[in-house]
């Protein structure tokens, strides 16, 4: 990966060179969140994965594989639509390359999002959950595998980054108030990232409740390790899809189902950044 490493950083300074860009803020959208967030992305360049990785582009369904620079209310993002999961057979260290990318074009936050099972009987589909904490669940790391040339790139010295608070309070703060302005409901709980591609057994569902996640899904944590490794700031929604409490009334889950309400939460996701976008862009 060091001569992977060694290309991208030529990719993103090529980039940079091309539109002038100079984005702080990177946005990652997971199941269903394009839609909303992409009407309010202004002035915008667009790249697709390919043409930026030579590589692998994500084939789950409603993730399309695109960089999107530009302006939300002012503020300078970089928009990733769609992210590669560990269950497309991507190594954790390649599903993490939005988020390179993102450090190496400038960026010094990272908002990320998902679609998840609610494991917390309190939630509903269609609701916003802020990530306070994670279990990691995956059994990888990325960091295991993560270049020297990188680590040289930006002076990290070990490997041993802190997670003790991967998630960033104050911003978190922010989006639940602006949510109780906008009348949006938002949960602050802890997220479990599987592996997949199949969902989970009622068992497992109910043992993950028991070690205190409240809700679960099959991506972000490997990223959001990496994103801290990187010194990016960092912010994660999950995009309640369906509940998945493992319990006497558990619903079949339908991919159907997971997509419309990934749309619902996701139109709500959209309207919370995009405030947040406005406040980042006040000099
Ligand atoms: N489990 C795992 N991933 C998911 C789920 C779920 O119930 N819903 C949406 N993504």
């Amino acid at each position: 990966m060091n001569t992977a490493f060694e290309s991208l950083v030529k990719t993103a300074s090529d980039l940079q060179a091309l539109t002038k860009a100079r984005p702080r803020l990177a946005i990652a959208l997971g199941t269903g969140q394009s839609h909303a967030l992409d009407s309010l992305v202004e002035h915008t360049h667009r790249v697709s994965y390919q043409e930026l990785y030579a590589g692998a582009a994500p084939q789950a369904l409603s993730h399309r594989g695109e960089l999107t620079l530009g302006t939300i209310n002012g503020c300078s993002v970089a928009v990733f639509s769609g992210r590669l999961h560990l269950y497309e057979g991507h190594s954790a260290l390649a599903i993490c390359q939005n988020v390179i990318f993102a450090k190496l074009l400038g960026c010094n936050e990272f908002l990320f999002t998902n679609a998840a099972g609610a494991l917390n009987q309190a939630y509903t589909p269609g609701d916003v959950m802020i990530l306070s904490d994670h279990l990691n669940l995956t059994g990888e790391n990325p960091l295991i595998a993560a270049p020297a040339a990188m680590a040289e790139h930006f002076r990290i010295e070990h490997p041993f980054v802190d997670m003790s608070q991967p998630y960033d309070s104050l911003t978190s703060d922010f989006f639940n108030s602006h949510a109780s302005e906008l009348s949006i409901t938002t949960h602050n709980g802890v997220y479990a990232g599987l592996k997949g591609p199949s969902l989970e057994t009622s068992a497992e569902r109910r043992m993950l409740a028991t070690l205190g996640a409240d809700a679960v899904g099959m991506s972000t944590v490997n990223e959001v390790i990496m994103s801290r490794y990187l010194g990016l700031t960092t912010t994660a929604f999950c995009a309640i899809t369906n509940m998945a409490t493992g319990g006497p009334d558990q619903q079949e889950d339908s991919i159907e189902q997971i997509l419309e309400y990934a749309d619902e939460a996701g139109a709500k996701i959209a309207q919370l950044i995009e405030g947040f976008c406005a406040k980042r862009a006040k000099p």
